[in-house]
């Protein structure tokens, strides 16, 4: 069997060709350290600048409000933990509001301000479709609320959160308002005016970028205090020798992923469409997860009832295709999705997560041959079960 499908675009994606070329020079030819004051180190700092006014321009900031970071995880945790240290330090507030469908990057870094640094922590409940209400995160704020973290897209099911309308409901109470738009980078419109955010989050690998690097977007006048300490690298908020070439790759891909981000979300819809629509007619018991309309044009996402999602991500390698499951498997035991168990899913269905996610490279004929194989898989393992 010679067939391989990549259909996991949200876990990562294959770098451009021309995003290779463009980090070329910087690994032995223009080598020198950003720090340094003579002429190879200037070169490199002349890029890194370069890089970060194309990427300014891209979200609609200004270059001072962009740091470079080692990956969204990271860019994350310098978001959270940056804006709760600083509120700490002038005392300013002690609560922090999210939910409960964030990536690990945000939900592992809030319980650790909540349980190791006694921050409160207020978790929002979503919707069937996890959708997050402006309204809710309205009644959630308090009078000590520092911050408010809402991801733009779900890397799970999809789901797009009406970002500019929370941003609002923060803007009125003067709290900050961080999103991670790891996956909604080259897929949505990232304009930082247009969100209204203060932080925002991003990772070059999601968008045909290197991996291990990533950004934060910080709105001018906000201070962070840095989550790891050192030099003062990236206006101080992110010491560490910086990776030029890496920060270049991501500058490109980002422009070559916005200027066709249109044309390529319209045939990605009409591909995730066609795959849910043929999931959905073929196979019992089935169900889409996440907002049928207001997702990822990359990301369709299921729920298979009594089917473990890991059993499926397996049996769709054997056949050839990659594609992940929402639900964490430990010690072999499958545990249903959090994320899916929040929006309301018994976990007879959230244990049957799998997540298809859509790319450049994938064709029509990419999705028929899933919808060939899918059906068969999801029936033998019922039947097994
Ligand atoms: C929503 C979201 N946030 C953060 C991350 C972490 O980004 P990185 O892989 O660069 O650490 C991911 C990666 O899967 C993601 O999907």
């Amino acid at each position: 069997m010679n067939r391989r499908i990549y259909m996991d675009y949200s876990a990562t994606t294959p770098v451009d060709p021309q995003v290779v070329e463009a980090m070329q020079p910087y690994w032995s030819d223009v080598f020198g350290n950003t720090s340094s004051a003579h002429a190879w180190g200037q070169e490199a700092a002349a890029a890194l600048e370069r890089a970060r006014e194309q990427t300014a321009r891209l979200l609609g900031c200004r270059p001072s409000e962009i740091a470079f970071t080692a990956s969204g995880t990271e860019a994350d945790n310098l978001a959270l933990r940056g804006i709760a240290w600083a509120a700490r330090r002038s005392g300013r507030g002690n609560h922090i509001i999210t939910t409960p469908i964030e990536h690990h990057a945000v939900e592992a870094t809030v319980e650790q301000l909540h349980h190791l640094f006694g921050f409160d922590l207020t978790i929002v409940p979503v919707d069937g479709h996890g959708v997050v209400d402006p309204d809710a995160i309205r009644r959630a704020i308090r009078p000590d609320t520092v911050l408010v973290s809402v991801m733009t897209a779900s890397n799970e099911m999809g789901t797009v959160q009406p970002i500019p309308e929370i941003a609002a409901v923060c803007r009125e109470h003067g709290v900050f308002f961080h999103t991670d738009a790891v996956q909604a980078a080259g897929r949505m419109d990232l304009n930082v005016e247009h969100l209204g955010v203060d932080l925002l989050a991003l990772s070059a690998h999601k968008f045909y970028g290197p991996k291990g690097v990533g950004l934060l977007y910080v709105r001018r006048g906000i201070a962070l205090v840095p989550a790891i300490t050192g030099g003062g690298h990236e206006g101080g908020r992110r010491p560490g020798t910086v990776n030029v070439a890496g920060i270049v790759g991501m500058a490109t891909a980002l422009a070559l992923a916005e200027a066709t981000r249109e044309d390529e979300a319209a045939r990605l819809t009409r591909l995730r469409d066609r795959l849910i629509a043929g999931v959905l007619e073929t196979i019992p018991d089935s169900c889409l997860t996440g907002h049928p309309t207001r997702r990822l044009p990359h990301l369709a996402s299921f729920a298979f009832r009594g089917v473990e999602g890991a059993s499926v991500v397996i049996a769709l390698d054997l056949e050839g295709i990659a594609a992940s499951s929402g639900a964490a498997c430990s010690e072999g035991e499958a545990r249903p999705s959090p994320v899916l168990e929040a929006m309301g899913l018994p976990p007879e269905w959230a244990i049957g997560a799998l997540r298809l996610s859509l790319g450049r490279q994938n064709t029509e004929a990419d999705v028929d041959a899933v919808l060939e194989v899918l059906p068969s898989v999801i029936a033998r393992l019922r039947a097994e079960a």
